[in-house]
């Protein structure tokens, strides 16, 4: 007879019961415990360490109903437009599933702006977080890509024509660029060709995106957080165990978060819904205003404030792959902004340039837009290749606090561990 242990649920770590029986086998519960509710995480996170967590729940829910909608949807250019009016009109909840993902699509992308900007600000992407930062950036691009293709499902006339100029700026690279367009398009205009491969892409990006996410959170256990201070933690006193202190901290972020859903779901969804994309595509009228969703802008504004198209192309993708060359540009020994006064003036006129650069984008950077474009795109560029080294020579001899309870004010006492 064999000993299969399969009248005694008891492990060796002597817990008894299925769970343990499991556990026994594949650490799902102790590695859960581990890195969940027994996990030391800096005592002094403030609400802009919330979007990560923010983040992986709106991924989820962008999943949950992309399924949905994916099942009643027809990925054709004479059926789209019509399958996705059917969802909204005739599907029980329909509307709302739809809505929940519209919307989604609109604040995941804003919370990824502020969670990226945090850690910029805080020097979350320095030794030994770079994995954790280029991982970050990987999934920017993929979030993009995602976002785009997904806008160009419903076959209305901003997605339609958007399609359309995102082909011409491919069209812009010298030599493969009619190639390449014609390529990735499936013939000389968006047609059926494109609309089943931007599902298909829209479709297989997004589970990649959660696939990159468990990496990205990986990385993360492995060095543990940054913080507001940028100093790592010295010892138990400085952290916190997550659970219940970080559990409850992202619930309350959560829900504020989930106000904020409700209330553009329920109340205001012309925010996040286009009115000129209720109108089925039309290749031959081509609509006054061809404008991206808002969280494109900034790079819009970049495409155009450069008089060659090309150039225009090379600035907007230029901006993004910059920000893989962050850690290495930075030289400084010093981590957050907080102790960097000079970086952190920099840091604020770059915030203000993304956002004028918006700005630009929806004013087709025409008369003072365009000079305001222009000017905040030197500076964008400028704050990575010269700001940022140069801002390591001012820094040198900044005093740090000695650890993160005694900058809170908790000085060490005889009970402490
Ligand atoms: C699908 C998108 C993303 C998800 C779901 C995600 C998830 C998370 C989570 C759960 C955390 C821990 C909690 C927190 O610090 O807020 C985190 C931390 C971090 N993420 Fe992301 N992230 C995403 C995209 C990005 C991007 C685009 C970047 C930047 C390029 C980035 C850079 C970082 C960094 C540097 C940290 C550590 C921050 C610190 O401890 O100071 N992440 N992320």
């Amino acid at each position: 007879m064999t000993d299969s242990g399969s009248g005694d649920a008891t492990d060796q770590r002597g817990g008894t019961g299925v769970l343990a029986w499991v556990d026994a086998r594949l650490p799902v519960v102790t590695g859960f415990r581990h890195e969940y509710i027994d996990y030391r995480t800096p005592r002094n996170l403030n609400g802009l360490w919330n979007f990560g967590a923010i983040l992986t729940v709106v991924l989820l829910v962008m999943l949950a109903t992309g399924i949905f909608l994916a099942v009643n949807y027809t990925p054709t250019a004479a059926g789209a437009f019509a399958s996705v009016e059917a969802i909204e009109r005739q599907l029980p909840s329909g509307w709302l599933l739809r809505s929940i993902h519209v919307t989604g699509a609109s604040l995941f992308l804003a919370a990824l702006y502020i969670h990226l900007f945090r850690g910029l600000y805080y020097g979350s992407y320095k030794r030994p977080r770079e994995i954790l930062w280029l991982t970050g950036l990987l999934l920017l691009v993929m979030v993009m890509f995602t976002a785009f293709a997904g806008y160009v499902l419903p076959w209305g006339q901003m997605s339609y024509w958007g399609a359309d100029v995102a082909g011409k700026a491919v069209d812009a690279i010298p030599f493969v660029g009619p190639w390449l367009e014609h390529f990735l398009q499936g013939g000389d205009a968006p047609g059926d060709v494109s609309l089943h491969r931007f599902f298909v892409l829209h479709f297989v990006l997004a589970f990649a995106v959660l696939g990159v996410v468990v990496l990205h959170v990986a990385a993360l256990h492995v060095t543990g957080s940054n913080n507001p201070l940028g100093i790592e933690p010295k010892g138990p006193r400085d952290t916190l165990t997550f659970h219940p202190y970080y559990t409850s901290k992202d619930a309350l972020g959560m829900i504020l978060f989930a106000l904020l859903f409700a209330a553009l779901v329920f109340f205001l969804p012309h925010v996040v819904f286009e009115a000129e994309n209720f109108r089925p595509a039309n290749p031959l009228h081509t609509p006054a205003d061809i404008e991206p969703e808002w969280y494109f802008l900034p790079f819009y504004g970049m495409l155009q404030s450069v008089p060659s198209k090309f150039g225009g192309l090379l600035a907007a993708v230029g901006s993004i792959l910059i920000l893989f060359l962050v850690p290495w540009l930075d030289r400084s020994p010093i981590r957050s902004a907080r102790f960097r006064p000079f970086y952190r003036v920099c840091m604020v006129l770059l915030v203000l340039c993304f956002i004028l650069l918006g700005f630009v984008g929806r004013h087709h950077a025409e008369g003072g837009w365009m000079i305001a474009g222009r000017i905040a795109l030197v500076y964008y560029f400028a704050h990575f290749l010269v700001l940022l080294p140069l801002s390591a020579r001012t820094e040198r001899h900044v005093v740090l606090p000695e650890s993160i309870a005694a900058a809170q004010g908790h000085h060490a006492t005889g009970h402490d561990a």
